[in-house]
C-alpha cells in the first residue's frame, strides 16, 4: 500500500451553477451562466444549468453519499445570484440560508465545508456594468464576500476565493467559450488583473471575518513542454507557460506580471503597450497578500509547438502524445501532476497545497445490473493519486485531494454528454448511482492509502463474479 500523510484531507468537489439547478428560486437572480447558456450555439447540447443535479433540493441525500464515501471535505461554491440577486446592495436571505443549511448539514456528518466564493456565476447585472472588466466589479465582490464569509465564517475554516482565474478571463472575454462569451484581449487582461485584485481584498475581508480560516486561491495550472528543442518551440513553451501559469503565479507571490509575457502581449496587438493600464498604484501589494494554501487543479499538460514556421520547417516531433485521451479530448498524463507539484514548490514555495481539482469525464453508463464499471476513471484516479504521492514524497506540502467531481453534472459548454462524476447521474429521473470508481474512491479514503497495483480488468471481472 502507499500511504498518505496522516491527516491528509479527502474531498469531492462540485460548483454551484454546475450542480444545483433552481435558478428561477427562492429570489436567486440571473446569473452571466444563464444568459451565455441560453445563446443558440454556445453549449454543444443546448442545455442549461436551470435543472441540472437539482441539488438546491436534493442536497441532504447528497450530503449521504459523501458520508458513504467517508468524505473529510466537500468542496462547493456559493452562488453569488443568490446572496446578491443584482450583485450589490440587497441580500437574498432565503439564497443565504440555503448555504447556511448546507455547512450545518455537512458539519453534522463530520464533513468540513471547503467554500469556494467564485465559480465562474457573476450575477448578469454586473457583467451588463462591465463584467469583470471593470473595476467595480472588484468592489461588488469584496461587499458579496464580506456577507458570506461573516455568516459562515464562525464554521467554515478553508475558504478559495476563486476558481481557475485563467478560464475566467480567457475562456470568458477573450475566446468567447465561456460565460460572457466576449472575444476582446484587453478586456480580458483588465478581467485577469480585476479577479487577482479581488482576490488580494477578499482575502482581508475573510481575515477579518473568520480569523482562524484559512485562505487561497484555485489556479488551473498546465505543465508544458516544448515538443522538440528547437529554439522555435522552446520559446512558443515559454510562452504558454508565461500566459497560462506565470500570469497568475507570479502576481500572487509576490514578483509581478512577467515582463516577457507583458511584451509578447503588446506584440500580438492583445495590450496597446507595456503600461498596463489597469493596472493601479498599490494593486501589485494587495493581489500579493499572503495566504495559507494554493489550490491547483489539474487535468493535463500542454506539449507547445510553434506556429511561428511553418510545419514543415519545424523541428521534428520529439515529445510524443500518449493516445489514451479522456471523453474530452484531454491526453492522460499522471507525471505531469507530480512535475506540476514540484516546480510550482521550486519556484513559489505556497506553505500547502491542496489539489482542488483532479478527474476525468468518461461516459461509461449503468449495465443491465445498473453497475458502472468505470474501470479508466479508476486508472485515472490511481495514477493521478500516486504521482501526487511522489511529490508530497519529494517534499510538496501537499495536505488534500478533491476529485472532480462527486457528482455527473453540468460541464458548460460541454452541457451534459460529459460525465466527470464518481457518482452517475440520471437527469430524467435524478437517480444517483454509485459508480465502481466511488466504491475505489471509499476504500482509498478508508485506508488512508492506495494499492500499490493499478486497477485492472482481471480485478473487476472477479469482483462481478463473486457479487
Ligand atoms: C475545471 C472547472 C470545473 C470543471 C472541470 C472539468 O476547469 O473548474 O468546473 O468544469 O474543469
Amino acid at each position: 500500500m502507499l500511504r498518505f500523510p496522516d491527516g491528509f484531507l479527502w474531498g469531492a468537489a462540485t460548483s454551484a451553477y454546475q450542480i444545483e439547478g433552481a435558478t428561477g428560486v427562492e429570489g436567486r437572480g440571473e446569473s452571466i451562466w444563464d444568459r451565455f447558456a441560453a445563446r443558440p450555439g454556445a453549449i454543444a447540447d443546448g442545455s442549461d444549468g436551470a435543472v441540472a443535479c437539482d441539488h438546491y433540493h436534493r442536497w441532504p441525500r447528497d450530503i449521504e453519499l459523501m458520508k458513504w464515501l467517508g468524505l473529510g471535505a466537500y468542496r462547493f461554491s456559493v452562488a453569488w445570484p443568490r446572496v446578491f440577486p443584482t450583485g450589490r446592495w440587497d441580500v437574498n436571505v432565503p439564497g443565504l440560508d440555503f448555504y447556511d443549511r448546507l455547512t450545518d448539514g455537512l458539519l453534522e456528518a463530520g464533513i468540513e465545508p471547503f467554500v469556494t466564493l467564485y465559480h465562474w456565476d457573476l450575477p448578469q447585472p454586473l457583467e451588463d456594468a462591465g463584467g469583470w472588466a471593470s473595476r467595480e466589479t472588484v468592489d461588488a465582490f469584496v461587499e458579496y464576500v464580506d456577507v458570506v464569509s461573516d455568516l459562515l465564517g464562525d464554521r467554515v475554516r478553508r475558504f478559495i476565493t476563486h476558481n481557475e482565474p485563467w478560464c475566467i478571463s480567457v475562456l470568458g472575454y477573450a475566446e468567447g467559450l465561456h460565460a460572457p462569451g466576449r472575444r476582446d484581449w484587453p478586456a480580458a487582461l483588465a478581467a485577469a488583473h480585476h479577479v487577482l485584485l479581488s482576490h488580494g481584498l477578499a482575502t482581508a475581508v475573510i481575515r477579518g471575518n473568520a480569523p482562524d480560516a484559512e485562505v487561497g486561491i484555485t489556479l488551473n495550472l498546465v505543465p508544458a513542454e516544448p515538443a522538440s528543442p528547437s529554439a522555435h518551440d522552446r520559446d512558443a513553451c515559454r510562452a504558454f507557460d508565461g500566459a497560462f501559469n506565470r500570469w497568475f503565479l507570479d502576481p500572487i507571490y509576490g514578483r509581478g506580471y512577467p515582463e516577457d509575457v507583458v511584451a509578447d502581449f503588446v506584440g500580438a496587438g492583445r495590450l496597446p503597450s507595456v503600461e498596463l493600464p489597469f493596472v493601479a498604484d498599490g494593486d501589485l501589494a494587495v493581489i500579493s497578500a499572503p495566504t495559507d494554501f494554493l489550490g491547483i487543479n489539474y487535468y493535463s499538460r500542454a506539449v507547445v509547438r510553434s506556429d511561428r514556421v511553418a510545419e514543415a520547417d519545424n523541428a521534428p516531433r520529439a515529445v510524443h502524445l500518449s493516445d489514451e485521451r479522456t471523453d474530452i479530448g484531454w491526453e492522460v498524463y499522471p507525471d505531469g501532476l507530480r512535475q506540476l507539484l514540484l516546480r510550482v514548490q521550486r519556484d513559489y514555495a505556497p506553505s500547502a497545497v491542496y489539489i482542488t481539482e483532479n478527474g476525468a469525464a468518461y461516459d461509461t453508463a449503468p449495465d443491465e445490473h445498473g453497475r458502472v464499471h468505470d474501470l479508466e476513471r479508476q486508472r485515472f484516479l490511481h495514477s493521478h493519486l500516486a504521482a501526487a504521492l511522489d511529490a508530497a514524497r519529494e517534499g510538496v506540502p501537499l495536505a488534500g485531494y478533491f476529485v472532480w467531481s462527486l457528482l455527473d453534472n453540468y460541464e458548460w459548454q460541454e452541457g451534459y454528454r460529459k460525465r466527470f462524476g464518481i457518482v452517475w447521474v440520471d437527469y430524467t429521473t435524478q437517480e444517483r448511482v454509485l459508480k465502481e470508481s466511488a466504491v475505489q474512491y471509499r476504500a482509498i479514503i478508508a485506508a488512508n492509502a492506495l494499492p500499490a497495483a493499478e486497477p485492472h480488468q482481471d480485478h473487476f471481472q472477479r469482483r462481478i463474479l463473486r457479487r
